[in-house]
């Protein structure tokens, strides 16, 4: 116990956290807020590699008999930084909860794409005000991309004292030091590096399947499309090692895993990075194809940097999935260059049919953004036109949402919200009618699916994926769980398929 903790014990010796937070003591010790300007930077620094993680002896008792409980929101790379994040818990002796009123610590994982999902974090925050009042040495944490943010932090060290510490995407590393400061402190602990961020390579994972796995193959994104947070919560754009990235899909493999998700915010660039080494991300699917492994796919890809070798290499088919996700945003080549996304309509239309022509069967999904800053009707109506010109399965859809910092959010807006919302529903009412048309002509067809699990509405019936993505219900032995099986698919609705059980496929024909 410090000084400072000595002075605030109540008469029965517990300790106090008192409401008026006293910051100035707070900066020269565990202080460090996120700065915008330091996150834009991207200097000559080379990438440091770490791999020596290791559990420091004065925490290795620190979770005994005390659960911890990660809520995720946003994308997969988060999802697989909350695996990292249970990994450390566990190695510091916590064990998972799944009911939070149970949690001694209780962290939420966040996003800060757009507004919305702010709110959530923010509506969470409300609810979880109750449950510390119940429960004072209950830890609450925030970390994640919202954490990056500085209006965000400056936002809860001001309105949110119930928050026990705020650790950004560059310190998931340190937490073990963050909880520790934590249980000492009464003070808000916050540690935010707005670097551009190293690479750790031996961190600690609990996977949350034993089907499915993700594996980061780059962190970061220098792209700075001018609507994005990401390039400033997510720093700059590193590749991992190929031979840590193949010698952990090798183990996967061999530890029965069937699907892998290469992850990364802009995975094409892999490899530009890597200055002693010619090595793209058509390279390493050549590489990783040649493991035995049924599937492997990855996320998410940026039509600039999609190019003829990995086409190349994802036509050979085999455990390569002949879905891909390629976000196009808008169909306007004059928005796309307020994007600032560095081709136009006509070289996307080029691109698709280069992959069309190189993977016949391939299915392309697509994101797409609504109500940019002064888009017009016509340009609208160009989104429209390309989705369908390119025959995209399905579509992601959001309406632009202004994020602080980026330099969208500076530009004035003629387009009213009503308007915006109009295109959207118009643009979700085209998505729906190409996405059920998509799914219909799977009827009478026999697909391959891995099976995951029991359906989330009827324990009776089992639900997976198939290559392209496409969920299907239908009823078999448990045993198939974790399988590649074959079903027939009877009937076929919106979002998903339903079907019936043939059975096993054997192992080298999976996919
Ligand atoms: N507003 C709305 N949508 C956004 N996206 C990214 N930034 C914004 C924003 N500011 C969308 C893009 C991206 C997907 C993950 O989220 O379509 O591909
Ligand atoms: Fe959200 Fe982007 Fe961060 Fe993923 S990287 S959590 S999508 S802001």
């Amino acid at each position: 116990m410090n000084e400072e903790q000595r002075l605030n014990k109540t008469p029965d010796g517990s300790e106090v956290k008192t409401e008026e937070k006293d910051y100035s003591q707070y900066f020269n010790r565990v202080y460090q807020p996120p700065s915008l300007k330091d996150a834009k930077r991207r200097g000559k620094e080379e990438v440091e590699y770490h791999d020596d993680f290791q559990i420091d002896e004065r925490f290795r008792e620190m979770g005994n008999g005390r659960k911890f409980h990660i809520q995720t929101y946003g994308c997969q790379m988060n999802e697989h930084d909350t695996e990292v994040m249970a990994g450390i818990f566990m190695a510091l002796g916590y064990t998972f909860t799944p009911d939070r009123t149970k949690a001694d610590v209780i962290l939420l994982n966040t996003c800060a794409i757009r507004e919305n999902a702010e709110d959530k974090v923010f509506g969470e925050l409300g609810h979880l005000k109750s449950l510390k009042r119940e429960r004072p040495d209950l830890l609450i944490g925030v970390c994640g991309c919202m954490s990056q943010e500085e209006s965000v932090v400056n936002e809860i060290l001001s309105r949110q004292p119930h928050v026990d510490m705020i650790f950004g995407t560059h310190n998931i590393h340190r937490l073990p030091n963050i909880l520790h400061e934590a249980y000492m402190s009464k003070e808000m602990v916050v540690e935010v590096w707005s670097k551009e961020g190293d690479i750790i390579e031996n961190l600690p994972k609990q996977r949350l399947g034993h089907i499915k796995a993700w594996v980061n193959i780059m962190y970061g994104c220098d792209k700075f499309c001018t609507y994005c947070i990401v390039p400033y919560t997510r720093g700059k754009e590193r590749s991992r090692r190929p031979e840590d990235i193949i010698q952990e899909v090798r183990e996967l493999a061999a530890q029965g895993y069937k699907e892998i998700t290469l992850l990364g915010q802009n995975v094409n660039a892999y490899g530009k990075d890597l200055e002693d080494l010619d090595y793209t991300l058509g390279d390493l699917m050549d590489d990783l194809r040649k493991i035995d492994i049924p599937r492997i796919r990855f996320t998410t890809s940026h039509p600039r940097d999609f190019d003829d070798r990995l086409i190349e290499v994802l036509a050979k088919g085999g455990n390569l999935v002949d879905h891909i996700h390629l976000p196009v945003q808008s169909g306007s080549s004059a928005i796309l260059k307020m994007m600032s996304r560095k081709y136009t309509r006509e070289q996307f239309l080029e691109l698709v049919a280069k992959i069309k022509k190189a993977i016949p069967n391939v299915t392309l999904t697509t994101d797409i953004i609504v109500g940019f800053p002064n888009e017009t009707d016509e340009q609208f109506e160009e989104t429209m036109t390309l989705f369908e010109e390119v025959g995209f399965d399905t579509a992601y859809t959001y309406i632009y949402s202004p994020r602080e910092g980026t330099p969208a959010a500076k530009m004035q807006d003629n387009v009213s919200m009503e308007v915006k919302k109009e295109r959207l529903q118009r643009l979700n009412k085209l998505v729906n009618e190409t996405s059920a048309k998509a799914m219909a002509q799977y009827e009478g067809q026999t697909v391959k699916v891995l099976v995951e699990g029991e359906s989330k509405k009827d324990p009776e019936v089992l639900s997976g994926y198939t290559e392209k993505n496409k969920l299907v219900n239908f009823r078999a032995p448990k045993e198939v769980i974790g399988e590649i099986v074959e079903v027939k698919v009877t009937d076929a609705k919106t979002w998903s398929l339903d079907g019936e059980y043939i059975g096993l496929v054997k192992q080298k024909e999976t996919v």
